[in-house]
């Protein structure tokens, strides 16, 4: 009888140094390129796909032994989780390894776009520097001002961790109590958008991608932002409307962004390209090689043990609400 069949992105075998990954009852590896259509197999039982690939009802169908899908992202927005659980077929994310990496990440968004670091190197390498003067791209000083964190889940609660290092007070939103951030840190809890939005010289997105959060940062959002404050989104795109950012960030409302995520990647819309007061970057959050493998390793992990008929190591959670982190 033929082989089972693990389908695992490709992108992904570079970072497995040699390491010819072994499955339960001998199934094999076949890697998939990410825009590959997934081939109808009664063969497949496992797929370890990247962020990028939908994974819908329609290509489950295709697949009908499929038992596990083990996203390689702790985010989950591609997989249509519903779907896979009227199948049968587990889902897993990639909980806790890239949570430093993702927070390290964010703090330098914080810094460049406060700091108009953009504008700074490109006034560097353009060769157009005069020198040094008094009020040369003057940015925004941290300590003493507010950090707002939107969603204070794991990623969410490691960015915090680092704020008193930069002289910073820490609010939340979230839809839990975290007692244990609050007493690490003097965290304080918002109950409600609004009111974190108004009060927060920083904003940082630490939520997942779902049906609520779509769009929630939208142009009234926005608006009720503190005026000359920062946004960094290190999350979802989805949560953040780029047109009304775009338009805040031209008039000044806000005064810089720093932005990891967008919501048709790898497009980076256009205006914020454009914009100097817009620190872009191509999706780095958990971009170092501990994070990577890391991710791999849970991911292979979650399907020896579906594979072998256990429960997933990571399975991901029943629901997901506004306020509940994507990690
Ligand atoms: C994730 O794991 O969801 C991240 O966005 C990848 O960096």
């Amino acid at each position: 009888m033929s082989r089972e069949i693990v389908l695992v992105s490709r992108e992904i075998r570079p970072l497995l140094d040699g390491e010819s990954p072994e499955w339960p009852g001998g199934a094999e590896t076949r890697w998939v390129a990410p825009s590959d259509a997934l081939p109808p197999s009664e063969r497949v039982v496992a797929l370890i796909p990247l962020l990028s690939r939908e994974v819908t009802g329609a290509e489950m169908d295709r697949l009908p032994r499929l038992r596990v899908v083990a996203n390689y992202a702790v985010g989950y927005d591609n997989v249509d989780v519903e779907a896979a659980r009227e199948r049968g077929v587990a889902v897993t994310n990639t909980p806790g390894v890239l949570t430093e990496a993702t927070a390290d990440l964010t703090w330098a968004l914080i810094l460049a776009a406060a700091r108009r670091m953009r504008e700074g190197l490109e006034l560097a390498v353009g060769g157009d520097w005069e020198g040094w003067k008094p009020d040369q791209l003057l940015g925004a000083g941290l300590q003493e001002k507010r950090l707002g964190i939107l969603g204070a889940g794991r990623i969410g609660s490691a960015v915090a961790r680092r704020a008193p290092g930069f002289g910073m007070d820490v609010l939340y939103w979230s839809r839990s109590e975290n007692r244990e951030l609050e007493r690490a840190v003097g965290a304080r809890r918002e109950q409600e958008l609004g009111d974190i939005l108004a009060a927060s010289d920083v904003l940082s997105v630490h939520l997942p991608l779902t049906d609520d959060t779509g769009g929630l940062l939208d142009a009234g959002a926005l608006e009720r932002m503190r005026p000359g404050s920062v946004l960094v989104n290190t999350a979802r795109g989805g949560i953040v409307e780029t047109g009304a950012l775009a338009e805040a960030l031209r008039t000044g409302a806000l005064a810089a962004a720093g932005l990891d995520v967008y919501p048709d990647e790898p497009e980076i819309p256009t205006a914020l390209r454009e914009l100097p007061n817009a620190f872009v970057l191509p999706h780095l959050g958990s971009a170092t090689r501990e994070a990577r493998t890391g991710m791999w390793r849970i991911a292979r992990d979650n399907v020896r043990s579906v594979l072998a008929g256990r429960e997933p190591v990571t399975p991901v959670p029943e629901s997901t609400a506004p306020g509940t982190a994507p990690d």
